[in-house]
């Protein structure tokens, strides 16, 4: 009806274990891979958001060089966590990569695993595991990639504040 105020929906019971990650993380990264020839940095900010009703988080990151702002990697997506303890997530990279992820998260420790299932318009890219655990206040998250010519090996690792 307009002018009606919407009432707060509540948590969806599947997203409520997850109710840590909701809100707006903001750090830095570094990153690395044997194959390129020196680590770099960079600033980021990714937003977990929930408008209730649906057992379904969205997800939006993005990065920048720390010198100059300028735009680098971003990424969104769904994570459909379920009350059984496991999660999937739908991500599409700014690369045009994208990424059908299956994987576990432990509510106690805060922490969820994603593992590739599926990865699509890639040229390198073969396999990508993620990690995000919440510690001591931060969120940290690892990620590894396998591509043409390498295993599995750390990409990514970035410590974020909530804001
Ligand atoms: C390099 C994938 C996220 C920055 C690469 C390469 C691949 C890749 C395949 C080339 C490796 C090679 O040539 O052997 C990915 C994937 C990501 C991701 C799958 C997410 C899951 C990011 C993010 C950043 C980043 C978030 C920075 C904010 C870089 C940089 C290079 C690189 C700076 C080196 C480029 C160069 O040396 O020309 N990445 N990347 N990547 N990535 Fe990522």
């Amino acid at each position: 009806m307009a002018g009606e105020t919407k009432a707060q929906v509540p948590l969806h019971p599947a997203v409520a274990p997850l109710s840590f990650l909701l809100g707006t993380w903001k750090g830095q990264g570094e990153g690395s891979f044997p194959t390129i020839s020196s680590s770099f940095h960079y600033g980021e900010e990714l937003t977990f958001s929930h408008s209730g009703g649906k057992p379904v988080i969205a997800y939006a990151q993005k990065t920048w060089k720390l010198a100059s702002q300028e735009n680098m990697h971003a990424e969104s997506g769904y994570w459909r966590p379920k009350v059984d303890g496991s999660i999937e997530a739908v991500i599409a990279q700014s690369t045009g990569l994208v990424e059908v992820q299956k994987g576990t998260y432990d509510a106690e420790k805060k922490m969820v695993q994603l593992q590739s299932e599926l990865i699509g318009n890639a040229t390198k890219v073969r396999e990508i595991t993620r990690t995000f655990e919440f510690i001591s206040g931060e969120l940290v998250y690892v990620v590894q990639m396998a591509t043409n010519s390498t295993t599995l090996q750390p990409h990514l690792r970035g410590l974020l504040k909530k804001i």
